[in-house]
């Protein structure tokens, strides 16, 4: 029973992350989607994994097989436990790009360059992708692409229960205007019995999570858990039956103690996440006035551990919604 924190571009970053794993032991951890030329190029690849962040899957955009076969000596070196593809982004600069969902209809290439990753590693690779492209809904367009791209290696796949719409919406429409479809998801389990199968998009409710993974290994949230972080400690308890979950206070206290000199000193990144982390509770808007304050204030990020102190309330009001 496995349960994934969506890749989230400008969200799923280290510090987000963190704040996952410390309210969260289980949940399975994703980068944001990092290109190619980025990781050959840039920082990312001095990125050195924390053991509590593990399992952390790294998520690769790209268009070329030789890139992806110099990404993936990097990656193994840093020590990912997965490489996954993205097959599904339908950003016009992405597409522009030549990558991201208008791949699900190049599987031939997808397939070389998984087996150029593989020719490198025995890292799990996976894709994550959409259910098809434009507004048709017939499958066989990504039976085809998991079918070809499965030959090439890959056996776990990752179904945002909608298709990708390229032209004439915008990529946060792409998140709610093409119909979800979990039913077509089951279809394609059934027709791949083999490989593994997880089911994203629109979860919410813990009894649709504890329903899906009934019928899925995995179910991947993205924007209930960026937009209440405490939700983790609700799939704490009730999906991973946790005897304990720590309190607000506590989360807090942990989340400044990791931080290094360097990424306390950086207290816009370091603290912007936080912000929902008192969502549905009454002291949401304080709490948002009170980043707001110090992240402008020239005290240290100590100063958060304070908030709990000064909001004298019961804990017990402070579970999520
Ligand atoms: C702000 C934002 C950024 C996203 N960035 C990525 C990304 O980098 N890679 C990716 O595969 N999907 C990305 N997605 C899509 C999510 O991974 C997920 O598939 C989608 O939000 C549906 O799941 P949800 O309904 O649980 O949020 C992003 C979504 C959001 C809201």
């Amino acid at each position: 029973m496995k349960v994934f924190l969506a890749p989230m571009v400008g969200r799923t970053d280290k510090y987000f992350r963190r704040l996952a794993r410390i309210i969260s032991p289980n949940i399975i951890l994703f980068t944001e989607m990092i290109t190619v030329d980025s990781l050959i190029r840039g920082k990312f690849k001095q990125y050195s994994i924390k053991d509590s962040e593990h399992p952390l899957i790294i998520q690769l955009a790209g268009d070329d097989k030789n890139k992806f076969i110099q990404c993936t000596k990097i990656i193994s070196d840093q020590g990912f436990d997965e490489i996954n593809l993205n097959i599904g982004c339908p950003s016009s600069k992405v597409v522009k790009g030549g990558f991201g969902a208008c791949q699900i209809e190049a599987p031939m290439k997808v397939s070389e360059y998984i087996e150029g990753i593989k020719t490198q590693t025995k890292i799990p690779v996976s894709i994550k992708t959409r259910l098809g492209l434009g507004y048709e809904q017939d499958l066989n367009e990504i039976i085809d692409f998991i079918r070809l791209t499965s030959e090439a290696g890959c056996n776990i796949y990752y179904i945002h229960a909608r298709n990708a719409i390229l032209d004439g919406i915008s990529t946060k429409k792409n998140r709610s205007v093409p119909p979800l479809r979990y039913n077509d998801v089951f279809k394609l389990k059934k027709i791949f019995p083999d490989l593994q199968i997880y089911i994203n998009g629109g979860f919410e409710d813990i009894s649709d999570i504890k329903e899906m993974l009934g019928i899925y290994k995995g179910v991947m949230i993205g924007r209930k858990i960026y937009s209440n972080p405490m939700f983790l400690a609700e799939i704490e308890n009730k999906i991973f039956s946790a005897n304990k979950t720590l309190s607000l206070e506590e989360v807090i206290c942990q989340y400044v103690d990791q931080l290094d000199a360097e990424e306390a000193s950086n207290k816009l990144y370091a603290l912007k996440h936080l912000t929902n982390l008192y969502k549905g509770t009454r002291l949401s808007k304080k709490w948002r006035i009170y980043l707001h304050n110090l992240i402008n204030s020239g005290q240290p990020i100590e100063t958060l551990k304070n908030f709990y102190k000064e909001n004298d309330y019961e804990e017990k009001e402070i579970i999520s919604s």
